[in-house]
This record gives C-alpha cells, sequence and structure tokens, in this order.
C-alpha cells in the first residue's frame, strides 16, 4: 500500500517551497522505505530552488537525511526493519572504471538519475496522481522515503537520528575535503571561505587533522563567532581583498584554501592565496555559467593546484561510519552543528533562515 507523507517540494524555480501531502509506493526489487526522522536543510537544496542547480521541477527535496527502514524490497538481504540509516545522494554503478577504482563520487553514470532512482523510475506520486521527481535520488525531505539501497548507508543506532542526517551532506563534503581530497597534514596552515554547514566542517576537519592555523573568512560576524566554536585559530571578514591578510597571517599563504561559498571569484581568491607548492579546492557549487580564472604562469612557477572536492571524495560506506565515529569519541562536534530545528510546516522558514544565513545547520525533524 502507498503511504501517505507531507514533503517539501519546489514546484516552481524562485517561488518558496511548498509542503504537499504526497504519496510513497512500497519498495521493488533493490528498494527500501525509509520512514525519516531528520533531514538537513543544505544549500545545493536552496540551490535547485533558483537554477544555481538545474533540475526540473516539480522536485522532493532533501537529500541529508536520517531514519528508520520500515519496509525493504525484494532481494535486499543487508537491510531489515528498524535498521537506522542514513541517505547518500550519489548514484554508484558499480561498474564503470571510477566505481571500479573506488571513487564512485566521479561515477559515469550520475547523470543519470539525477532527479529519480537509479532505475529511471519514481515512488513519488502527488496528490493529482502526477510523479514527483526526487533530489539526487533521495528526495527525503519528506515523512516517508522509497530509495535504492545504494543512497543509503545502515549506522550505529547509538547515535540520535538528528545528528546522524548531517552525515549525509555538511559532515562528510567538509571533513572529507579535508581528510580524502586535500590529505591535509599536521601542522599545517588552511583558510576556508564560508563558514556555513560544509565551511564548518571543513574548519572541524582541518582541526581533527592537526592543522596549526585555521582562519575563516566570511561576510558575517555570527558566523566567525561560529567558526571559533569549530576550530578556527583566526577569522577575517569578508569584504576587502582577503589575500594580503592570508599572506600576513600565515607567512606566506595558506597551503590549503577550500571555497566553500560557490564563486568563481573566490575560488580565484582562494588560489591567490595559497602559498608555492598549495593547494586550493573548491567546494561550493557555482551556477552553470560560472567561471574562474588563474595566472597559468604561477602553475609552473609555484606549482599551485586548484582542485575540487564533490562529496568529500568520499566512499559513503566507508566515510559515513568513519565521521560517525568520530563524533562518539568526542572529536567531531554535531550537536552544536544544529542550530534550528524546524517541523516539517516550517520548512519555508527553514529555507529562508539558510538564505539569510542564520543557522549553521537547520534541520527539520519528524
Ligand atoms: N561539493 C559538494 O559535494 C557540496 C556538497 C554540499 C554543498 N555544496 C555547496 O557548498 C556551498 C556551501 O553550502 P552550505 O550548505 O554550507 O551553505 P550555507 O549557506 O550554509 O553557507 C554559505 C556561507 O558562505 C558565506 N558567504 C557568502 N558569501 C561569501 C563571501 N563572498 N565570502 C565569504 N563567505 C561568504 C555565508 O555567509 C554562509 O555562511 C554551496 O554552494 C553548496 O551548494 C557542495
Ligand atoms: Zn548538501
Ligand atoms: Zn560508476
Amino acid at each position: 500500500m502507498p503511504r501517505k507523507s507531507k514533503a517539501v517540494v519546489c514546484r516552481e524555480l524562485n517561488k518558496p517551497v511548498v509542503v504537499e501531502e504526497i504519496s510513497v509506493e512500497p519498495p521493488r526489487r533493490g528498494e527500501v522505505t525509509v520512514k525519516i526522522a531528520a533531514c538537513g536543510v543544505c544549500h545545493s537544496d536552496l540551490s535547485a530552488t533558483n537554477g544555481t542547480i538545474p533540475l526540473p521541477p516539480p522536485l522532493i527535496l532533501g537529500h541529508e537525511a536520517a531514519g528508520e527502514v520500515v519496509e525493504v524490497g525484494e532481494g535486499v538481504t543487508a537491510y531489515a526493519k528498524g535498521d537506522h540509516v542514513v541517505s547518500s545522494f550519489i548514484y554508484m554503478c558499480g561498474e564503470c572504471r571510477f566505481c571500479s577504482m573506488g571513487r564512485p563520487v566521479l561515477c559515469t553514470e550520475q547523470g543519470k538519475a539525477l532527479t529519480t532512482l537509479p532505475d529511471g523510475t519514481l515512488r513519488t506520486k502527488d496528490a493529482a496522481g502526477n510523479p514527483l521527481g526526487i533530489f539526487s535520488g533521495c528526495g527525503v525531505m519528506a515523512e516517508y522515503a522509497t530509495i535504492h539501497v545504494d543512497n543509503l548507508v545502515k549506522i550505529d543506532p547509538k547515535v540520535p537520528l538528528d545528528r546522524a542526517a548531517l552525515v549525509g551532506c555538511a559532515v562528510t563534503t567538509g571533513v572529507g575535503a579535508v581528510f580524502n581530497t586535500a590529505k591535509v597534514v599536521p601542522g599545517s596552515s588552511v583558510a576556508v571561505f564560508g563558514c556555513g554547514g560544509v565551511g564548518l566542517n571543513v574548519i572541524q576537519g582541518a582541526r581533527i587533522a592537526g592543522a596549526g592555523r585555521i582562519v575563516a573568512i566570511d561576510t558575517m560576524d555570527a558566523k566567525l563567532e561560529m567558526a571559533r566554536k569549530f576550530g578556527a585559530t583566526d577569522v577575517l571578514k569578508a569584504g576587502e581583498d582577503p589575500v594580503k591578510a592570508l599572506k600576513k597571517l600565515t607567512g606566506g599563504g595558506p597551503d590549503y584554501a577550500f571555497e566553500c561559498v560557490g564563486s568563481g571569484e573566490l575560488a580565484a581568491t582562494a588560489y591567490k592565496a595559497i602559498r608555492r607548492g598549495g593547494l586550493a579546492v573548491v567546494v561550493g557549487v557555482a551556477k552553470p555559467g560560472d567561471s574562474t580564472a588563474v595566472r597559468t604562469m604561477t602553475l609552473p612557477f609555484e606549482e599551485k593546484t586548484l582542485t575540487g572536492s564533490y562529496f568529500g571524495s568520499c566512499v559513503p560506506r566507508i566515510d559515513f561510519p568513519r565521521m560517525l565515529a568520530l563524533y562518539m569519541g568526542g572529536q567531531l562536534k554535531l550537536d552544536e552543528l544544529i542550530t534550528q530545528r524546524y517541523s516539517i510546516d516550517e520548512a519555508p522558514q527553514a529555507f529562508a533562515d539558510l538564505e539569510a544565513g542564520k543557522n549553521a545547520r537547520g534541520v527539520i525533524v519528524f
């Protein structure tokens, strides 16, 4: 029997999200239905509502959730009713060159299921019976979601589900960018542009990795205060050219800089700021038409690197438990990341607060 479920839907670009009653079909082969307990509101969800991430509406939002399995489809052996799970928004075909080498975030097939389940179909319909797309194979900003087992990771039931949800995007993206993409070494210096849900996790990842100096840059004072709590040793208010200040603070420029806003201009600033041999990592997702520029001669003469990081270059089934182990061990701050909890009916407010920069992370709890 299909389940009735409230869901947060983008109906029309550049309009507030709406909360609708939808129906969610039971799982088919290789799928699982999850009763969602909590779902974080990520800037990428907001970006899907304004065309920065171009996905066609109508679309059920949400890709950072945790919940409990309530029904398993045919052939599912790794999950059972009652298991606690976190959603994972990457498509893994399991067979391409990148899946084979253990880099599923680069799966060549990922374009196939941007708004559907991996097989191209949907289990979600609106009240009129029309199909509703799902953000990145997830669409988990809803009371129930039927998704493929490849978009789930089983977790330790001791972790509270609202905290666990954050591992589905912000934490793994930020900490993973430090651990997996940049491989930050102890004693190094790090600059972080943008201290939202993702940037704060880059900051705490750098702290855990043993970075000596962590400089946070944001336009908002409140974010800089949060950045200090997560491990920033220095803060800079964005505005005037930060390159000079960063070079001075770090004695020649940081070893690593992370762009966590989504702007080609900031990516160029991050690249400019790093020292010789340094690494600039773009984590933010800019508009499709945006571009960036580097002074070409700095590439050979200064051996600088500009790269990107998608979902913290993670392998979900390896990295999610790793992040949660850091939380359970007291090293990773998750309690402090949630600055506001919302009911699903308050979802439009949660998006407005994200846009206004009010939260470290806002989380919808069910
Ligand atoms: N690469 C990935 O896999 C991945 C995953 C998740 C999110 N993202 C992207 O990361 C970015 C950040 O996401 P989030 O959820 O942390 O967003 P957020 O809105 O919570 O945080 C963005 C922060 O950037 C700050 N900011 C804005 N303009 C700035 C500027 N010019 N200089 C310095 N700071 C500035 C804001 O004040 C805010 O604190 C978004 O572009 C999002 O789409 C990427
Ligand atoms: Zn996200
Ligand atoms: Zn693949």
